[in-house]
């Protein structure tokens, strides 16, 4: 009786029409097992799809030092439910570790991840059916966590290598949605953007910040940095450089300033689900409380284990020095690659790819679809985004860029 009814009802009834639509699985995810399973056949297969970073040898890379720190954690360290809105001890050393000179993380609160921080911020600082503001291309999930959130993406694109941002026709945009909302809501997912692995010059922050600030009287303006790749960076002077310049521009006053913080990179967490949310130049009871509502409301708390972790962290020297040459070390492991990447293009007659940062670059594709399907009969794995096809240095190994390349160019 039960199969004929599943058989009159092919969709789930008791899912509301609005929850029957969606794709049975995440895009990315879909690809890397696709990858994977031939892999596991023996087919030899470039898995470029992954958004974990992985040694030479195939296997996830895990930082010493947190694993390290982790063991130590005392049964009290890990068992209790945190605090609602986190740990301040947490808040304050992740806001510290980008920015050294604070005494306190100011307003935040703890979140599942950078995703929980993102999917806050929308339910804080938007009218339901509002849009966020980001520039383009963007991480794939903005999309869904906006959707999920009552909210839409509206996107400005990011220029070309070497060319500089739009700023009026940024500005135009910014004020229009302004206008229509009442309200604004930037995403800056920079320095070390995902997917393109490129970083805002001095000069193009300079002008997006300088737009945020002409606007500012016109309405409420939230800039959120979405910080998820700092510590693999090419230059890592030059990202400490874009956080002052936003802890500058801060502290002016006139637009809130916050960042999605996260464990999953920069600790190599990935799945212990902890990031936060802070404003940092910001000490304000009803944000504060908004927030708490927020975390009360949607995932109660996040864990406790890592957060005690980060915790421990900040307060040992010596870990901190190691972990930083770990760091160092898989920088220097991603920029080889990069540089492997590039040379092998060229090597193709084709342009090399700039990499600033992070576990991605982005190569450009008319028909992103159709090249990253050629690519995958040639056992190569990409992802399709609107405009180009992203590719993972955190799993490409610098020995098979070259025929990494060479596919390319056949797909092309
Ligand atoms: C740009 C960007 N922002 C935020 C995140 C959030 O990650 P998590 O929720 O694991 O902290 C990611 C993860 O891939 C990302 O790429």
């Amino acid at each position: 009786m039960l199969e004929a009814y599943r058989e009159g009802n092919p969709m789930l009834s008791q899912l509301p029409p609005s929850r029957r639509d969606f794709p049975a699985d995440d895009p990315i995810f879909a690809l890397n097992t696709e990858a994977q399973g031939r892999a596991a056949k023996g087919e030899s297969i470039i898995n470029a799809t992954v958004g974990a970073l992985l040694d030479d040898n195939g296997q996830m890379v895990i930082l010493d030092t947190v694993m390290d720190l982790w063991r130590e954690l005392t049964p009290r360290e890990i068992a209790p439910y945190a605090p609602i809105a986190g740990d301040p001890a947490y808040l304050t050393s992740m806001a510290q570790r980008y920015w050294p000179e604070l005494s306190h993380f100011g307003t935040g609160c703890a979140t599942p991840g950078g995703s929980g921080a993102l999917a806050l911020s929308i339910r804080n600082f938007l009218e339901p059916g509002q849009a966020v503001l980001t520039l383009a291309p963007y991480w794939g999930p903005y999309q869904t966590l906006a959707q999920e959130n009552g909210a839409q993406v509206e996107t400005f694109p990011i220029p070309e290598p070497g060319h500089a941002i739009e700023a009026s026709a940024l500005m135009e945009q910014a004020r229009s949605l302004l206008e229509r909302q009442g309200r604004l809501l930037f995403w800056l997912n920079d320095p070390c953007h995902n997917p393109t692995g490129r970083s805002t010059s001095p000069a193009g922050r300079a002008a997006i910040l300088g737009v945020l600030r002409e606007l500012e009287h016109r309405g409420p303006i939230t800039l959120l940095l979405d910080l998820a790749y700092l510590e693999y960076a090419a230059d890592p002077a030059a990202v400490m450089e874009a956080l002052q310049d936003h802890a500058r521009f801060a502290a002016e006053g006139k637009v809130l300033v916050g960042a999605s913080l996260s464990v999953s990179k920069a600790l190599t967490l990935y799945g212990a689900r902890t990031g936060a949310l802070v404003f940092p130049w910001t000490q304000d009871a009803a944000l504060q409380a908004a927030l708490a509502m927020s975390c009360r409301g949607f995932f109660s708390n996040a864990p406790r284990a890592p957060q005690s972790l980060v915790v421990r962290l900040a307060r040992d020297g010596k870990a901190q020095a190691r972990l930083a040459d770990e760091h160092r070390h898989w920088s220097e492991k991603l920029k080889a690659r990069a540089t492997a990447l590039s040379e092998a293009l060229r090597a193709e007659k084709l342009p090399g790819v700039p990499w600033q940062g992070g576990f991605f670059v982005t190569l450009v594709a008319e028909n992103p679809a159709e090249v990253a399907s050629k690519l995958k009969d040639r056992g190569v794995y990409v992802v399709p985004i609107e405009k180009g096809l992203r590719v993972g240095l955190c799993g490409l190994r610098a020995q098979d860029t070259p025929l990494f390349a060479s596919a390319y160019r056949e797909s092309l």
